[in-house]
């Protein structure tokens, strides 16, 4: 099929690359040039698993470039829009540019296409879409507007992409329909999986990946709904945490206890400083505020966003009842993604931990495996940086872990322990068993989770575990 994606950031670049994976012919549209010159010359702009393979593959072949969005509308049959839908002010989604594509493709819209909505969108926003195009002149016969909501998380996209827990499509005719069955065709039937060239398949994914057809106010729901039962879930078990803390009971065993009923599960219960990125928090507030305009008053959104602010506070308490003051005080930071495996920075908790310990005066060097460069074009002092964990930890009062990074849960603890200058470890995603750090020598701090000392030494003794006081 010939398929146009409306939007080079995250979701349009790992769709584009995937379709031409699936055997159909792809042209992505920005009308960022320099974006486009860059994709042209064989850069990759993300941190993503299997997407410069994928780009590499297919680039100038299956998959092109182009600035000419009238162009790519006319020469296909689908056409993806994946453009940014930023928050407002009000934590309303910015549909400025879902609007102004529809308004420009209306012209080219001379055959039956298929408009997909892809971005993270309200609902109505399909109808809006309709309407607009048909306010410019288009043949209501001649489209139709789809909704097909991606699921893909940041660092595994591709393969999010390729081995999908469902596939969602929402469309309110069977015309519609079977143009999306169509795409995702070499997914649901599995033909993709049978390739020898195929990405590799993920553990957990079942495959041939399910689609699930609904009308498309129900799909564009389920994109919202998801993100905010996740977001809830992590606030869940934060909160879960803090009793933990309270009464001196382990959140690991709780965790354990509550995720292996099947009806809960236990992905998504990792307690820690709270969910970040470009997806959670705005699609928390973005779906409480569809919700007031529906006239539906979803107060336990509220409660979601205000457990995630506190647990940030909440960490920050507990580096102040280590290191007692913070002026002055030398703190090696482990993370500044706003999780593991990626370089993305937008809404990360530990950058906002990192400038509130700046704010009071500590001296902070950090370490991040692919973070560094974006935190270095936004920060523009304070922030030292360091070329390894270990640099991070030097002479360091506390070190400090706030991205689930794997190889931060890997360090070599012997050499860890000496180049601090105080053996202290604040991890705020319990990547580290208590026992094991008091065993190794530190005083160590983590969410839910009494503190642990070593020789169970008590942490207002804490001075006398220090090395070189
Ligand atoms: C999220 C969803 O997981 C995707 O399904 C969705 O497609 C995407 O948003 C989107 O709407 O585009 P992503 O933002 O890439 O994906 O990251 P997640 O892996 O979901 O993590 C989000 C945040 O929650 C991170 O800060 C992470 O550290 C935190 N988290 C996650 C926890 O604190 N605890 C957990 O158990 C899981």
């Amino acid at each position: 099929m010939r398929v146009a994606v409306v939007g080079s950031g995250y979701v349009g670049l790992v769709a584009g690359a995937c379709f031409a994976d699936l055997g159909h012919d792809v042209i992505l549209v920005d009308n960022d040039e320099s974006k486009l010159a860059a994709l042209k010359n064989g850069q990759v702009p993300i941190h993503e698993n299997y997407l410069p393979e994928l780009l590499s593959r297919h680039r100038g072949q299956r998959l092109t470039f182009s600035g000419d969005l009238r162009e790519a509308v006319g020469a296909s049959a689908a056409i993806f829009i994946a453009v940014g839908t930023p928050p407002t002010e009000r934590g309303e989604a910015d549909l400025s540019y879902v609007e102004s594509v529809a308004r420009e493709i209306t012209g080219a819209v001379d055959h039956y296409k298929v408009i997909v909505e892809k971005s993270t969108v309200p609902v109505y926003t399909s109808e809006w879409i309709r309407k607009i195009i048909l306010r410019n002149g288009a043949d209501p016969d001649s489209f139709d507007v789809a909704s097909n909501p991606e699921f893909l998380r940041e660092g595994t996209a591709v393969t999010d992409f390729l081995f999908p827990d469902r596939i969602v499509v929402g469309c309110d005719n069977d015309r519609c329909a079977n143009v999306l069955r169509q795409v995702y065709a070499p997914l649901t039937s599995g033909s993709y999986y049978e390739r020898t060239d195929a990405i590799p398949q993920p553990d957990r994914s079942t495959i041939p990946a399910p689609i699930i057809v609904t009308s498309t106010k129900s799909a564009e729901l389920i994109k919202h709904a998801s993100n905010a039962f996740l977001a809830m879930k992590i606030s869940f078990i934060n909160a879960v945490a803090s009793m933990c803390e309270s009464v001196g009971a382990n959140v690991n065993q709780v965790c354990h206890g509550i995720g292996t009923d099947s009806r809960i599960g236990p992905r998504f219960l990792n307690p820690g400083i709270g969910y970040g990125g470009s997806c959670f928090p705005k699609d928390v507030m973005a779906f409480r505020a569809v919700a007031r305009e529906c006239g539906y008053d979803f107060r336990l959104l509220d409660e979601v966003m205000r457990i995630n602010e506190d647990q940030r506070d909440r960490f920050l308490r507990k580096v102040r009842s280590a290191l007692w003051t913070l002026r002055g005080k030398h703190v090696g930071v482990l993370g500044l993604a706003f999780k593991g495996g990626t370089d993305d920075i937008r809404e990360s908790p530990a950058i906002l931990i990192v400038q509130a310990l700046l704010q009071e005066g500590c001296n902070v060097t950090a370490f991040d495996p692919a973070a560094m460069e974006r935190t270095q074009e936004m920060m523009t002092s304070g922030l030292k940086f360091a070329n390894s964990a270990y640099e991070a930890a030097t002479g360091a009062d506390a070190i400090l872990i706030l991205t689930e990074w794997e190889e931060f849960a890997n360090l070599d603890l012997q050499r860890l322990n000496q180049e601090l200058k105080y053996p202290i470890v604040i991890d705020g995603r319990n990547l580290y068993d208590p026992e094991v750090m008091a065993a190794n020598g530190f005083t160590y701090y983590s969410v839910g989770r009494a503190a642990a000392h070593p020789d169970g030494v008590p942490a207002a003794a804490m001075k006398n575990t220090a090395k070189k006081a």
